[in-house]
């Protein structure tokens, strides 16, 4: 009987392996970062072959620094950054280019012109979107128009579209040897073609794209047994494992932290901010620029729902006062720099580099720091930086509220920003609710490992993962009601100050 799960996650800047045993705790990782292609501004690419070297090797030196074999796993799940749009050759398994990166913004013409032709109320009722740079329908039909011979190559069958997921599955499975070309509906849910009802490609938005569906992956559910296939013998597991679960990462975080009832929230702090609110088996169409999307479908259970509020820049700012400003040698620093003053002196950070995403879905913002005077210093720039996470997470609880009537009684928290202690205290104040980070802090990979493993019949029901969740810590709120509104409306006109920016 195998004893463990393993779980791959392919995010944005690396690729981990994990292996988790049945009370959810971790048992081994291995993880590689991958290049960040910045060809020019505002494009993001990654090398889709690089990601598919990096997978293989953490997989070996996990199993292989846990000495285990395919046969100790009862199953894997795979997650993965969302939108990231791959196009590869199923005869040679070449990419025709470098993946488009979900915070790549060189379909902003697309997207501004689908809003002009009238498809934008389309789009949001059936696809759960707004049309922007950040979903990977517009980022599939930039490589049709622009990268040479795909256009050609889609009618002869000879490219195939995938998000990572669907990449990594096929190479897993096959590869040129009969890989399954095949993606969840959460993931699915992020490309502006499928229809939230149907769970299935949708004709009119096909059209609306010109996409052919001959390119496009089959829709299986999130867990289960067969469709996503196994792994083969002669690849990196060394054996064949049953592919079980597929999950978007934040999804998949939403399912590692066990939000399995309409209310319950959690919100991730990676290079981005995500805040996914269950709505169950509702679709809840937004009125506050939240995005409609599947949280999950097991098996043949109803789909489940989620509200998102998406944020395309959080930890990625702290990334540039260390990369791009050099005011501080890691992102640890932005604690101890930013703990040097009480308060932010006046200043704050709006970090609107690839526009503003939710609530506001502002391509045409650029980042902003307003209310420098002489006595600003680096400190409290880093600690505008952290109100910045924090603010922008206010931002999408109040669209998120505003939208399904649910007041958070506690905010679920995970991602690497959640070891800034002080950033957690500024969230739990900003917000006026308690702030809850769980012991197993990878939400994400353990998501993807419940859901292939209830797949299999490693986990029972979600009962028994509700079981698995423990609090490490919890912030509580300080500070004034009068203190929070005065900073939040300080927050609000700094965000009014950088639209507009780009014509
Ligand atoms: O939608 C983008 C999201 O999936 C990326 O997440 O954690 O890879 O930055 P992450």
């Amino acid at each position: 009987m195998s004893q463990y799960v393993g779980a791959i996650d392919q995010g944005t800047t690396s690729t981990r392996f994990m292996v988790f045993d049945h009370s959810g705790n971790e048992v081994a990782r291995h993880q590689l970062e991958h290049q960040q292609i910045l060809p020019q501004a505002g494009w993001v690419e990654h090398d889709p072959t690089e990601i598919w070297e990096r997978t293989r090797a953490v997989i070996q030196s996990t199993l292989t620094k846990a000495d285990l074999q395919a046969s100790d796993l009862a199953a894997v799940g795979v997650t993965n950054q969302r939108e990231t749009t791959v196009v590869w050759n199923p005869k040679t398994g070449r990419p025709y280019c470098n993946a488009i990166v979900w915070q790549d913004t060189r379909t902003d013409r697309i997207a501004a012109e689908l809003e002009r032709a009238g498809h934008g109320d389309t789009i949001r009722h059936k696809a759960g979107l707004p049309p922007a740079t950040y979903f990977s329908g517009g980022k599939l039909r930039w490589i049709l128009d622009n990268v040479p011979g795909v256009a050609e190559a889609a009618e002869r069958g000879e490219a195939y579209f995938g998000t990572t997921d669907s990449w990594l599955l096929w190479n897993l499975t096959g590869g040129v040897d009969g890989g399954v070309h095949v993606t969840d509906p959460t993931n699915a849910s992020r490309t502006m073609l499928m229809n939230l009802e149907t769970l299935d490609w949708d004709e009119e938005l096909l059209s609306i794209f010109k996409i052919p569906r001959s390119m496009l992956p089959a829709i299986a559910p999130s867990s289960n047994p067969e469709l996503f296939g196994k792994t083969r013998a002669d690849g990196p597991f060394g054996g064949e494992v049953p592919l079980a679960g597929v999950l978007g990462d934040q999804q998949a975080a939403t399912v590692g932290q066990v939000c399995f009832r309409p209310g319950e929230a959690k919100n991730t702090y990676g290079t981005g901010n995500f805040l996914l609110l269950n709505t169950g088996t509702e679709i809840v169409r937004s009125e506050h620029g939240l995005l409609t999307t599947v949280a999950y479908r097991f098996g043949d259970a109803e789909p489940v729902y989620a509200l998102e509020g998406s944020i395309a820049v959080t930890g990625s700012a702290v990334q540039w006062l260390r990369d791009q400003l050099g005011i501080i040698s890691g992102a640890s620093q932005s604690e101890s720099l930013a703990r040097q003053v009480e308060d932010n002196g006046g200043v704050y950070f709006v970090p609107a580099f690839s526009g503003l995403f939710a609530p506001y879905w502002r391509s045409d913002a650029r980042g902003a720091i307003v209310g420098l005077s002489r006595f600003s210093t680096n400190a409290h720039l880093a600690r505008a930086t952290l109100e910045s996470i924090c603010y922008q997470t206010r931002d999408v609880v109040e669209a998120m509220q505003a939208d399904s009537g649910v007041q958070l009684d506690v905010l679920r928290v995970d991602g690497g920003v959640t070891a800034n202690e002080l950033c957690m205290q500024l969230q739990a104040d900003f917000l006026g609710v308690p702030v809850s980070r769980p012991v197993v802090a990878e939400t994400t990979a353990l998501g993807a490992a419940y859901a292939a493993g209830l797949a299999v019949g490693f986990w029972s029901s979600t009962d028994e993962l509700v079981q698995n969740w423990h609090e490490d810590k919890r912030w509580n709120p300080t500070g004034s009601e009068e203190q929070r509104e005065r900073g939040y409306a300080r927050w609000q006109k700094a965000v009014s100050r950088t639209l507009d920016w780009i014509d």
